[in-house]
């Protein structure tokens, strides 16, 4: 089914079918995760499908990349329910119209090995090259992989503060990738906010590329976990802009059971990223509208 704004198959939600590719246990190590981690691959899983639709063969682009910097072993496993489901670079390689390349990277050589094997099952034909290394290192090395003039969708899905910014600037200067960011700061900034206050130099600096939002957090008086939450993911995207071009920004509040755990963060450089991100983020896996982030109280 065609989308009328964009002529692309964007109406048809493949989730179901992707669930599907993952549903028998194949004795490989799996992620055990929270229900809320099915709304965070199920948006990127849209994200992908439509730009992918409207863009893998558009002649403005040399083909699309798609990049996985924490890329776990393929497979995820909701605890309450123990529903499997395709993590990210399961859900990209499944892609309607496919990548011309898909970059993986992963550290634990056990999630990087069940990761390959997995590739080799579900999509034999995807173009895959799985790093079993830290992101932060082997960012130069996914430089020289990406062709020039391609687009790029590129997806920062961390435990932690655990990537630096200086690895988000050497994938993106000079090239157009929209990136999507787990920004872990319900579940990590608030709690450990004095601490990184206190280092030298802390995972927070080196998260944001810049210790001078010390200042600013000086000034800031009313510490409730909203405001912490929106005060960082603010000098994140002002870090995004002002250094590395990027102009569209849009965030998902994913909660837990006990109330917020971290925000998605969207970024592209691009004003057709943001349309399309608006597009599918109207509704969530579970069909309800969205409710867009407002500062509400956690
Ligand atoms: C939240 S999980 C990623 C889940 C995955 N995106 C998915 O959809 O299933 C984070 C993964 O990153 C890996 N990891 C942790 N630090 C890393 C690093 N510095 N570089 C690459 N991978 C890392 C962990 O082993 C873990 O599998």
């Amino acid at each position: 089914m065609k989308c009328p704004q964009w002529g692309c198959s964007v109406a048809k939600d493949r989730w179901p079918e992707l669930c599907k590719t993952v549903e028998s246990d194949d004795d490989l190590p799996v992620r055990d995760v929270g229900s809320w981690t099915e709304d965070k691959l199920w948006f990127w899983h849209r994200y992908v499908e439509i730009t992918t639709a409207a863009m893998a063969k558009h002649q403005k682009w040399n083909g699309m990349v798609y990049v996985d910097m924490f890329a776990g072993p393929g497979v995820c496993k909701i605890r309450s329910s123990e529903r499997r489901i395709p993590g990210s670079t399961i859900v990209a390689a499944q892609a309607s119209k496919p990548f011309t390349k898909i970059i993986a990277v992963e550290l634990d050589s056990e999630n990087a090995n069940a990761l390959r094997m997995r590739l080799q099952t579900i999509a034999p034909d995807a173009s895959v090259i799985v790093y079993q290394e830290d992101c932060n290192t082997v960012i130069d090395k996914i430089v020289n992989d990406l062709p020039a003039g391609a687009l790029t969708l590129a997806f920062f899905d961390p435990e932690g503060l655990d990537f630096e910014f200086t690895t988000v600037e050497t994938l993106v200067k000079g090239r157009a990738v929209d990136l999507l960011v787990l920004f872990a700061d319900a579940y990590d900034i608030v709690r450990n906010v004095d601490l990184y206050v206190s280092q030298e130099s802390s995972k927070l600096d080196r998260l944001l590329g810049t210790k001078e939002w010390r200042d600013e957090w000086g000034k800031i008086n009313n510490r409730k976990s909203v405001v912490i939450c929106d005060f960082f993911a603010t000098q994140f995207e002002s870090q995004l802009r002002d250094q590395l071009g990027y102009k569209e920004f849009r965030r998902k509040r994913i909660n837990g059971p006990k109330g917020a755990l971290y925000t998605l963060i969207f970024a592209s450089k691009h004003q057709k990223g943001g349309e399309f991100w608006d597009k599918i983020s109207k509704r969530d896996s579970g069909g309800q509208m969205e409710i867009p982030f407002n500062g509400d109280p956690l």
